[in-house]
């Protein structure tokens, strides 16, 4: 008999790679998923990458085997594999994890979410060596997130006061999460005092901007955007196609934009939008830029359960 789980990717509007450190962060889930399905068989694995999405050359073609091998233990050599990757793969858009909870779950993993999280934490770690576990949890709640992990992690569902019309696309190569997340340890580890303010600074977009997603007010949420964007670019994460993009997403009429997730040389972009109008102009530019682009929605919620862990 089959059996299937599936979870979302993520756009990070706020607070990435500050998020490691103990700042807050803001996650969206995407409409895209990936959907991993077991069958009684012998450890194959049969991986369905999206019709016209890039994987770069360089991408470790073992990541995705090693995820399910850690999710699935001692299942994957008694089960035959299929795992249908809707989120573009590294790219910044949360596929390993995912995949991890994805996995996690057509194996019969705890509903629970906090448990869950727990193990799709240790998953992820093959992939990335310090995971503030911001993407699982996206993948997991499946709905927008505030997310801090300090001494211990939290998560709170967002509420969202009015319609929201995000822009989400990739531009140029990315180039991995680790060596990016290294660096930015490195960064820090030589100028502490200014790298710490400016991941608090970060993490203050993050507050504002969770405002701005309640209240339902775009505009605020895109300054908070714009001022991310400008530490983000100062840490050298944002590379010349997503800059271009950005600057061209701001042109067409969105209230800010910014990179996403790890960055470096290239990757996720978002952008959010005033109306459905404006975000298709915007996905306009930027599909006249070469540059893969789509609106995501998001409806109006006010979520009861805000405490999860
Ligand atoms: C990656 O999607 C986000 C980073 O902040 C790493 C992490 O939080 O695990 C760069």
């Amino acid at each position: 008999m089959a059996v299937r789980g599936e979870a979302p990717g993520k756009i990070i509007l706020f607070g990435e790679h500050a998020v490691v450190y103990g700042a807050a962060a803001v996650a969206l889930p995407l409409t895209k998923s990936v959907k991993v399905t077991l069958r009684p068989g012998a450890g194959n694995v049969d991986l369905r990458i999206p019709k016209g999405a890039e994987v770069p050359a360089h991408h470790n073609a073992a990541a995705p085997v090693a995820l399910l091998e850690r999710a699935l233990g001692d299942a994957f050599a008694t089960h035959d594999v299929r795992v249908e990757l809707g989120v573009p793969p590294m790219a910044g858009f949360g596929s390993s994890a995912a995949l991890a909870v994805a996995a996690l779950r057509a194996a019969g993993a705890p509903r629970a979410k906090a448990k869950l999280l727990e193990r799709a934490l240790d998953v992820e770690s093959v992939a990335h060596g310090r995971p503030s576990g911001i993407d699982p949890a996206v993948a997991i709640w499946g709905v927008p997130i505030r997310f801090q992990r300090t001494d211990r992690i939290r998560v709170r569902a967002l509420p969202i006061g009015a319609p929201l019309h995000l822009v989400v696309g990739t531009a140029g190569v990315h180039g991995g999460t680790a060596p990016v997340v290294a660096r930015i340890g490195e960064t820090r580890r030589r100028a502490p005092a200014l790298i710490g303010r400016a991941m608090d600074a970060l993490g203050a977009a993050a507050d504002a901007g969770a405002k701005g997603l309640a209240r339902g007010d775009p505009a605020l949420i895109g300054q908070a955007m714009r001022i991310a964007q400008g530490i983000l670019d100062g840490f050298g994460l944002v590379g010349p196609e997503v800059r271009d993009a950005v600057r061209a997403a701001e042109g067409a009429g969105a209230l800010g934009a910014k990179m996403s997730g790890a960055g470096g040389t290239g990757g996720a972009l978002v952008a959010v939008c005033a109306s459905e109008r404006d975000a298709k102009r915007v996905v306009r530019a930027l599909r006249g830029l070469g540059v893969r682009a789509w609106i995501e929605r998001y409806g109006v919620s006010l979520p009861r359960n805000r405490s999860a862990r």
